[in-house]
């Protein structure tokens, strides 16, 4: 910087010059001062991006020890109850067919007992014995009892299969699957959850196979269903609605609730982490933050619309195709519960 007089003004005085200096030390300190303070400035960027990175993985590793909790609960559960339910079940058959051999055989005895005359000792002993052994009851009731237990072995035979299915323990991996069929095992594996608080509605359309980690759709359904029911009033049952369509190369899932709704100025909150409106215990918070990160890691995304005192509606898209490929390694390294059962 240079000052300059003109040839007609008097020199600078040795005043001017100790004020010329003052005003440039200033002027050095206000550009320092910016200096530092957009230094400032960045380093707050950079810290609010740390802790932003800090709190997705602290996110992802709480949700990942659930995953892996459920995951390897699963895994123990089917293996564990797989094979006693397979030989209950072939034990089963194998009685039910001694049953129809003993039943035959008495059916037999009768007959050939009955030719006797009345008065016969032996005849008389059998009709004893039969009464006793209340022989017609057990005719009528054991089959029953039969049939009861080959029902519940199957249904138990179905949840283990739906536990397999829903945290899809062989396989966590990218592939083409049937949503409504994860929606299905979904539902199974939260129907305690739901049964008191909501009746379920399916309105669901047929869909095209999805390119997805099924597993991680699945949580995806489970935390809106569970939410869904955790909407409803202590003491009123309400509805819960599913829903699928297609759209060009996006397919949608669908769960309303007749909850109590969001009001306009905590929607923007839900899928923050941690936010949550439930006590201590009953929430976390996490649901929504990981089921919108999986959403867009799937190429997809959440939407929700509620009114307070009605309900909500939480529509999850994904598109058929899955993300592009190169997205796809980083969810599946990434993404909690991509790997939730190494059992
Ligand atoms: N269907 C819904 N109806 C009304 N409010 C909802 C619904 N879904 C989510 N919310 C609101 O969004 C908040 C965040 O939901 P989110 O699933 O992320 O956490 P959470 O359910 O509280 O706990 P977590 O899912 O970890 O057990 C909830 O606490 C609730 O206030
Ligand atoms: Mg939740």
């Amino acid at each position: 910087m240079s000052l300059n007089r003109g040839a007609d003004r008097p020199p600078f005085t040795r005043e001017d010059v100790e004020h010329g200096g003052a005003m440039v030390h200033l002027m050095a300190l206000v550009i320092e001062n910016a200096r530092l303070q957009e230094e400032q400035a960045r380093r707050i960027r950079e810290l609010t991006a740390l802790n932003r990175r800090l709190e997705e993985a602290q996110v992802q590793l709480m949700q990942s020890e659930k995953m892996a909790a459920i995951g390897q609960l699963a895994a123990g559960v089917a293996h564990e109850i797989n094979n006693p339910v397979g030989y209950i079940r072939s034990n089963l058959g194998a009685l039910g067919e001694y049953l129809q051999a003993l039943l035959g055989l008495a059916g037999r005895a009768e007959e050939a007992l009955g030719a006797l005359p009345p008065e016969h000792p032996a005849r008389r002993a059998w009709a004893e014995a039969c009464a006793a052994a209340d022989l017609d009851f057990l005719r009528e009731d054991a089959p029953q009892l039969l049939a009861q237990c080959g029902e519940g072995v199957e249904r138990v035979g179905r949840i283990v299969r739906d536990l397999k299915e829903f945290s899809h323990v062989d396989e966590a991996q990218w592939q083409e699957a049937d949503l409504l069929q994860g929606l299905a095992s979904t539902l199974n594996i939260v129907h305690n959850e739901l049964k008191y608080r909501a009746e379920v509605v399916r309105e669901l359309q047929p869909l095209p196979p999805v390119r997805c980690i099924p597993s991680q759709v699945n949580q995806v359904l489970m935390n809106l269903l569970v939410n869904a029911a955790q909407a409803m009033e202590e003491d009123r049952r309400g509805t819960i609605t599913l829903r699928s369509g297609s759209e060009g190369p996006w397919v949608w899932l669908e769960v309303e609730d007749t909850g109590c709704g969001i009001p306009r100025e905590r929607l923007g909150r839900i899928f923050d982490p941690f936010f949550t409106t439930k006590p201590v215990g009953k929430g976390t918070g996490l649901g929504l933050a990981l089921s919108a990160r999986i959403a867009q890691r799937h190429g997809g995304r959440i939407e929700v619309e509620s009114t307070p005192g009605r309900g909500s509606r939480f529509r999850l898209w994904l598109p058929r195709e899955g993300p592009p490929p190169e997205a796809e390694g980083e969810a599946e390294a990434a993404a909690p519960g991509a790997r939730p059962v190494e059992a």
